[in-house]
């Protein structure tokens, strides 16, 4: 059942455009460029991203919020079937966000494990074939046993539940970039969270050539003396992943964390320049937005040149996931940083 999927978001030189922030976060973006946070601009964006021309050459999935995933262009067209007339499979983000864990050190826990299912069973009906649900782990907070021990269950069972409706789950434990610690540090947490994470999908019987992981890259804290060469990232980063995901995972699919979109693209193709056991690549939101964005600015003039911007990160991802980037004629813009510190999703 699962198979043709996976050929599909899986397929190389192609990755994932993540666009599901919630009503809430895609406010921040919105806010970011001055606009105001209403259905009709959310349905704009979306558009301007959904709608550009031969996005499917690079783009294999969308991971879409609810309300887009319901929502059509300003044409009457549905996203979703914008999205099959690219070659795209639509997504969903199925988990209801982060609230506090109590006992723990000021850690989250991920909310949406009740009525999941029916949730899923009706995602499927309306053309969503893959799901998301992230939750985090805090370095600089612990990460305590507890925070760990519930990142990984939930996202468990969440997996188990997903396919149990023919969904294929993306597994998202992100590994914040926040705090001052070196790379050891963060192979160390990595290492911890994806054993229990795969701990506790096989003890949910969840089938491994059946899901996707979206991982954290294994990077310094953001606010460590040092930054990493993208050589030290990609080395770290398939350490971590050779001793963690057996081979019948299909699909890695790295999340930009905050990194800019140069240093995503460029750790990216440090990554695949020898030969993985699984698909490497990308689901970013961040770092596939960022310029279009800000070329973009809300005008409607401007929808052309943001839809170029979109083209040009793609593409470059595209050749990273081949090991092929070279990095040229990047913009100034793609080099900022987009970390900031307690950043909320
Ligand atoms: P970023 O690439 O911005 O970290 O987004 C990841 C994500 O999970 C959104 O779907």
């Amino acid at each position: 059942h699962f198979a043709p999927l996976q050929k599909t978001v899986a397929s190389p030189g192609r990755g994932i455009l993540a666009i599901d922030e919630s009503s809430a976060t895609c406010g921040k973006r919105l806010a970011s460029i001055g606009l105001d946070n209403t259905e009709v601009n959310r349905q704009a964006y979306r558009q301007l991203l959904l709608t550009t021309a031969g996005l499917g050459e690079y783009i294999s999935g969308a991971i879409l919020f609810e309300e887009t995933l319901y929502q059509s262009t300003t044409d009457g067209k549905t996203f979703v079937d914008v999205l099959k007339d690219q070659n795209i499979m639509p997504g969903i983000k199925v988990d209801k966000g982060l609230v506090p864990l109590p006992g723990s050190n000021n850690e989250s826990w991920c909310q949406g494990l009740d009525g999941l299912a029916s949730r899923c069973a009706e995602y499927y009906k309306q053309g969503a074939r893959f799901a998301k649900w992230r939750t985090v782990v805090s370095i600089p907070c612990g990460p305590t046993a507890l925070a760990v021990k519930e990142a990984a269950w939930g996202l468990a069972r969440y997996a188990a539940i997903a396919q149990d409706n023919g969904l294929v789950p993306i597994v998202e434990p992100e590994i914040l970039l926040d705090g001052d610690h070196g790379i050891e540090r963060t192979l160390e947490v990595a290492e911890k969270v994806w054993s229990e994470v795969f701990f506790y999908l096989a003890e949910n019987n969840v089938l491994f050539e059946g899901i996707l992981l979206k991982p954290s890259m294994v990077t310094p804290g953001a606010e460590h003396k040092e930054k990493a060469s993208p050589e030290a990232i990609a080395k770290n980063t398939l350490t971590m992943l050779r001793r963690r995901v057996p081979p019948a995972v299909p699909g890695i699919m790295f999340l930009s964390g905050g990194q800019s979109e140069l240093e995503a693209t460029m750790n990216l193709n440090a990554m695949n320049q020898s030969a993985n056991p699984w698909h490497v690549s990308f689901s970013y939101a961040r770092a596939l937005q960022n310029s279009v964005l800000k070329t973009w600015q809300g005008q409607p003039e401007n929808i052309e040149a943001a839809q170029k911007a979109l083209l040009v990160r793609a593409k470059a991802n595209s050749l990273a996931q081949l090991g092929s980037y070279t990095g040229e004629g990047e913009s100034d813009e793609a080099k900022k940083g987009m970390f900031q510190k307690g950043y909320t999703y």
